[in-house]
């Protein structure tokens, strides 16, 4: 992936089995959102190919794939469960943003639902302003969630988050993640978050580098490493070649 003729990312050949939780560590700029991006199809790769289940990937974004973002954008003047409705009807009618009669009610049924499932039901009359920091996230995954994504995208969704706020994120994102038995792919600055969740650890870094252009080469993917729930995380310097911040 270049953007006019600079490498961001190059030489990736990687094959995920359905249901991996992926956590991805690496560098500042070294391409971890691109490469999410890619998987959204909201980039196309300049070269090179991705496939799903044996077919190319959309060239559009597809709503059974969900991204979450570290600041995600709600409608700051509507309540969480209109937040979350107005997801379904710009979703099922994407012209008017407005769905009426059977369909109006099976969409607040599944807002309902997931309301429940993400512990926001006590929360569902108050406004973005009014929920707290893991609340403001668990509406920006339940936002994702709605559209049952079979591969949910997260970039450094937790980074905001007080340390105990984000180990009750852990536990609810492991939960539906062993539920809907969804792909995911997670970016995270905290390695022993990305140790904690994944089944498998994509490391990008720049493998080769020339010192008088900096931005000759682009990052790969130096280090994939299946992980079981009780590996450790190793010292950040391990993983890391670059001596960019991250
Ligand atoms: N739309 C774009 N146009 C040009 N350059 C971009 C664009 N998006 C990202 N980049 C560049 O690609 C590199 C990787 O960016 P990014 O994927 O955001 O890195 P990371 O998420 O790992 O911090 C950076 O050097 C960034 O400036
Ligand atoms: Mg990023």
């Amino acid at each position: 992936m270049s953007y006019e003729g600079t490498p961001v990312i190059e030489r990736v050949n990687l094959s995920v089995e359905s249901g991996s939780f992926c956590t991805i560590v690496g560098p500042s700029g070294c391409g971890k959102s691109t490469f999410l991006r890619l998987l959204l199809s909201q980039e196309q790769p300049t070269q090179g190919r991705i496939w799903i289940d044996d077919e190319l990937l959309p060239p559009e974004p597809t709503p059974d794939r969900g991204i979450v973002f570290q600041r995600y954008s709600v409608f700051p003047h509507l309540t969480v469960e209109d937040n979350l409705l107005i997801a379904q009807e710009f979703e099922q009618a994407p012209l008017t943003g407005r769905l009426f009669g059977i369909e109006r009610r099976q969409a607040r049924l599944a807002v309902e639902q997931t309301l429940d499932t993400i512990g926001l039901a006590a929360a569902r009359d108050r406004f973005p302003a009014q929920l707290s920091g893991g609340m403001q996230q668990r509406l920006a995954i339940a936002q994702a969630l709605l559209k049952r994504p079979q591969l949910l995208l997260l970039d450094e969704p937790f980074g905001a988050l007080d340390p105990g706020v984000r180990a009750d994120m852990h536990e609810l994102l492991l939960g539906l993640w062993e539920e809907t038995g969804m792909t995911i792919f997670m970016v995270t600055h905290d390695i022993n978050e990305a140790f904690k969740l994944a089944t498998r650890l994509l490391v990008f870094d720049k493998w080769r580098h020339d010192p008088h252009d900096p931005s000759a080469f682009g990052a790969t993917i130096t280090y994939d490493l299946p992980l079981s729930r009780t590996d450790q995380a190793p010292d950040a310097k391990e993983l890391f070649n670059s001596n960019t911040t991250h």
